[in-house]
């Protein structure tokens, strides 16, 4: 075989491999990304024997026994179609721990997840471009500081519905930007993340009680003349309705995938995911 046994990776030996492979799917370098997943999930790789380089990636993130997030699904243009991607797929879900997977499907992936068993439940939009119009947050929020952060895992717990904590250990420092908002008891009414890919500024999380207060955590993360990118729930068509007007494209479609045990996520607090590969 031209490629190796599946190994582990690690970001020290890897990560420039990793970085070639997405660009040689056309995907961006994201390079903070990368090293993100490294650091919560185990990135597996088939090195390419006869080109140098790595073949194919996966990463599986795990929250709790719960739930694994996959993503990072690539197989390198030259060994397209030849049972690589399914071999990583089974691979990933053979060694994870907990009772159910889930993704967010390319049309490149889609079939090739739903002959593993994933099933189909929702459909995700992602808007695209500069903004036309910066209009003032209709809401206050404030910086995140540490002393929110066991009320921000306690609410992600309830909505995202497997616990996230390591994730979110590591997310005030990826992100460039984190907000809170409260109410006027001092409850915590939602909260969201800004992160960059490198090309765009994104969304993400964001996790609310109610759509105005996720608008408005929208409207203070993407508060940019910044290319921006927003991942949109097809659950939340207001959010596309907000991208649209504000001069956003939509510019690719991907499809919510689950695998095993059906998540017990609550879609109508949970606007935007932390990202696509993180659920
Ligand atoms: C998706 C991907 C990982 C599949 O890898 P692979 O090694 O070709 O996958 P396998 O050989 O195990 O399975 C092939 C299946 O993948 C899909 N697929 C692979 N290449 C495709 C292409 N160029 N166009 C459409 N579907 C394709 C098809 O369903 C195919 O099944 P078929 O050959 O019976 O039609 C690879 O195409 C890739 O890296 N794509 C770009 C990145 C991406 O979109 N990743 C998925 C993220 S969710």
């Amino acid at each position: 075989m031209a490629e190796g046994p599946i190994r582990r990776l690690d970001a020290e030996d890897d990560l420039a491999a990793c970085l070639d492979l997405a660009q040689d799917r056309s995907w961006s370098r994201e390079e903070d990304k990368w090293r993100l997943l490294f650091d919560i999930g185990a990135v597996y790789g088939l090195d390419d024997r006869e080109h140098g380089g790595l073949a194919g990636t996966v990463v599986s993130t795990p929250y709790g026994k719960v739930v694994s997030a996959i993503s990072m699904v690539l197989v390198a243009r030259r060994h397209e179609r030849r049972g690589l991607g399914g071999r990583l797929m089974r691979h990933a879900l053979e060694e994870r721990e907990t009772v159910s997977a889930c993704l967010t499907a390319t049309e490149y992936g889609r079939v090739l997840y739903e002959r593993l068993g994933f099933r189909a439940v929702g459909q995700c939009t992602s808007y695209t471009g500069e903004l036309s119009e910066l209009t003032e947050p209709r809401i206050e929020t404030l910086p995140l500081t540490p002393a929110d952060i066991a009320d921000v895992v306690e609410l992600d717990t309830d909505v995202f519905g497997a616990p996230r904590d390591e994730l979110y250990r590591r997310l005030p420092s990826f992100c460039e930007d984190f907000r809170v908002v409260r109410d006027g008891a001092g409850r915590l009414a939602g909260f969201g993340g800004a992160w960059s890919n490198g090309d765009h500024l994104l969304a993400g999380p964001v996790i609310a009680r109610d759509a105005s207060t996720a608008i408005g955590l929208v409207e203070t993360l993407l508060h940019t003349t910044r290319p921006v990118r927003l991942d949109v729930d097809d659950r939340h068509p207001f959010l596309g309705e907000w991208a649209r007007k504000r001069g956003l494209t939509a510019s690719f479609g991907t499809t919510l995938m689950e695998y095993g045990e059906p998540l017990e996520t609550d879609p109508s607090r949970m606007f935007v995911p932390v990202m696509q590969a993180l659920g």
